[in-house]
Parts: structure tokens; sequence; C-alpha cells
């Protein structure tokens, strides 16, 4: 099965691909991810990247286009995967029809996360992670049981936000998803794809919502919700 889970910053795109990774075998493609790697890892594509990801907007169309077309054939995708954070663009939802076409492949759903903005900001900008494991947690949610200890591997300060997850950087990037990404929904209710869930509802309930839409048995996986992007 191959879909994408759309939706705006902090709608839990990311904690419900690690949930379907776990339960499912598929594999989670989340080009912010991928994005922040190459800011890491300082190529161009990153030195590209940084500045507009650093601002809350939009990295260009061509950069994301070519790093999917070439992620997407790789074998680990075999089994299926979840698009996380693509497409944002009606040019991005054009580029990946075609090249999906060209490989053979096809979407099975475009799962849309409905959740209210002032939830968003809120769950935005008080999560952080463990820069070691990944682990996910939140300022109010999701507090470590020991201060400035990760929970999971252990490591201590360890613990790192990412720089968009601002308060003012929200409201661009929430800007960005209404007036670049909402105008694909009608792309995908075209095609029968679209499919909504109650992104507001707990993350268990969020998860079963959208394994019902793939067919699959509800539960499970509890531990799927502590990991997010590193
Ligand atoms: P990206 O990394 O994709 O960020 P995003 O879309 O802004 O999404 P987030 O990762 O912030 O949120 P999420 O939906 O995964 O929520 P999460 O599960 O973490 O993109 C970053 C940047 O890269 C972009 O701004 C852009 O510059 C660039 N970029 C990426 N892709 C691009 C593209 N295709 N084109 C152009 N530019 C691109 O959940 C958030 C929090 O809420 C967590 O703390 C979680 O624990 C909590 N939570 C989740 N679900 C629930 C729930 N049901 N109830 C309560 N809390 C919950």
């Amino acid at each position: 099965m191959n879909i994408i889970l759309l939706g705006p910053p902090g709608a839990g795109k990311g904690t419900q691909s690690k949930f379907l990774e776990e339960r499912l075998g598929m594999i989670q493609l989340s080009t912010g991810d991928m994005l922040r790697g190459h800011v890491a890892a300082g190529d161009a594509i990153g030195q590209k990247a940084k500045a507009l990801m650093d601002q809350g907007k939009l990295v260009p169309d061509e950069v994301l286009i070519d790093m999917i077309s070439e992620r997407i054939r790789q074998p680990d995708c075999a089994n299926g995967f979840i698009l996380d954070g693509f497409p944002r663009t009606e040019p991005q939802a054009e580029a990946l029809e075609k090249m999906l076409a060209a490989n053979g492949m096809a979407l099975d759903a475009v799962i849309r996360l409905k959740v209210d903005p002032q939830a968003l900001v809120e769950r935005i900008s008080g999560r952080f992670s463990c820069g070691a494991c990944g682990a996910s947690y939140h300022d109010k949610f999701n507090q470590p049981k020991k201060p400035d200890t990760c929970d999971y591997c252990g490591k201590t300060g360890s613990f790192k936000r990412r720089s968009d997850d601002t308060a003012d950087k929200v409201q661009t990037r929430l800007e960005a998803y209404e007036q670049q990404t909402l105008p694909i929904i009608p792309f995908y209710e075209a095609r029968s794809l679209l499919k909504e869930v109650d992104g507001m509802a707990e993350m268990d309930v969020v998860r079963d919502q959208i394994l019902a839409i793939l067919g699959q048995k509800q539960g499970g996986v509890a531990e799927g919700r502590r990991f997010l992007s590193v």
C-alpha cells in the first residue's frame, strides 16, 4: 500500500507514520526529515533549503520532486510507503502522479488529518525530541520522567527543538499550508482517493481511524507514539 498523510504542521503525520511503519511494515518518507538530513550534512540541497525552512516557507518544488522521485525507487519502498509532507503544492501532486505511473506504482489513499489551528500551535510549540533516539516529548502533554533524560535511551542532555517550531514560524507554516497545500485537495477528491480523519482525537483513536480506512485490524502498537522525527 502506498499512501499520503496530508495535514497541517503538527497534525500528527509523523506520529501516525511511525504507528503505520511498526504495524504494517510500510516505510515513512518524510520530506521534512530528508531536508533536515541535508541541512545537517551541509550539502547543496541543505544550503538551499535551510533559510527557507528556518522561515517556515516551502522549499522549491524541483528540489522535492527530484528527492522523492529518487527515493521511491529504492528497494525499501517495495512493501509500501507513507508520504509524510509530500506533496505540498499542485506541481508536486502532478509530478507525483507521473513518477508513480512511470514506476508502475499507484496511491491507495490520501488521508487528511483535520486539526484545529489553535491545537496545532500548542502541539508544535511544546514539542521536543531526543537527539539520540528520536523519542518525542511535549512540555505539557508528554514530559520525560527525569528532567533532561530520555525515558527510552537514557541519554542526558540530548533534547532538542526544531528551529521552525516557534509560534511565529508555525504561523508562517500554517499560512503556507492554507495557501499552497490545501489547493491539492480537489486534485485527490477528483481521483476518489481522499479520506478524512478527525486529527483532534486521541492518538490511538486517530490511528484506528486510519487503520479502518486501510482495511486493517484496529488497535495495537502502543509503543509507536514515542517516536518522531529526529
Ligand atoms: P515537516 O518536517 O514536514 O513539518 P510539518 O509538515 O510542518 O509537520 P510536523 O513534522 O511539524 O508535524 P506532524 O504533522 O508530523 O506532527 P507530529 O506527528 O510531529 O516540514 C518542515 C519544513 O520542511 C517545511 O516547513 C518546509 O520548509 C520543508 N518541506 C518539507 N516538505 C516539503 C515539501 N513537500 N515542499 C516544500 N517544502 C517542504 O505531531 C506534533 C505534536 O503533536 C507532537 O508533539 C505529537 O506528540 C503531538 N500529537 C500528535 N498527534 C496528537 C494527537 N492526536 N493528540 C495530541 N497530540 C498529538
